[in-house]
């Protein structure tokens, strides 16, 4: 008997051929699997970084006496900006925090309907009520609307006098 032809070949053909199925299925599960499970994640990926949640309770009380740095480390600014001078204030989720070049900027911005006439006016504004002008490209309500209970008048006052002034280096003066 032939052995292309014989029952043991058929036999043996159609044991490849389970396999082949078994083989052809599993590799299209894994497929699906891992699309399902990759998917989600390579979007996140390209969309915006996420929002930290910064909660009153995360921030304390900045009283406006501390080291320039520790102002805006303890009001957890650096999270989400990035301030030339301040160590550790790498955050994208809002803009680069350099004023003294975007600031006048923001004010001769047709869409700005905010009441400020001066840049460091513009700053506090920011701090204190950020809806009064959305830096275009970014998201609205990402930044807190609570900085008037946790920034006394003297921090307020620190800040913006460190904001108004920074450009794209680090200001020499900042202490
Ligand atoms: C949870 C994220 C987050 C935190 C924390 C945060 N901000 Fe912001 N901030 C943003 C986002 C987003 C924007 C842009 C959208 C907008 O204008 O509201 C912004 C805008 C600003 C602007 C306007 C910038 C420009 O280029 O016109 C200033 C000034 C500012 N923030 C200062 C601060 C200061 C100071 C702190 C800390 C006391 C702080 N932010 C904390 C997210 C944050």
């Amino acid at each position: 008997m032939n052995a292309e032809t014989g029952p043991d070949a058929k036999q043996a053909r159609s044991r490849e051929q389970v396999w082949t199925v078994l083989i052809g299925g599993l590799v299209l599960l894994v497929g699906v699997l891992s699309a399902l499970w990759l998917g989600p994640t390579v979007a996140q990926k390209k969309a915006a970084p996420a929002v930290p949640q910064l909660t009153p309770s995360m921030v304390p009380l900045v009283t406006g006496e501390e080291p320039i740095q520790l102002q805006f480390t303890k009001a957890g600014c650096p999270v989400c900006h990035i301030i030339p001078g301040i160590k550790g204030a790498e955050g994208r989720v809002g803009p680069a925090l350099v004023l003294g070049l975007t600031g006048p900027q923001r004010l001769a911005d047709p869409g700005y309907r905010g009441n400020a006439t001066t840049v460091r006016e513009y700053v506090i504004e920011s701090i204190l009520n950020p809806g009064a002008y959305v830096v275009p490209g970014y998201p609205d309500r990402a930044m807190p609307r609570w900085y008037g209970q946790k920034l006394s008048a003297g921090a307020l006052e620190n800040i913006a006098a460190y904001l108004e002034q920074v450009r794209d280096t680090s200001p020499s003066s900042a202490q």
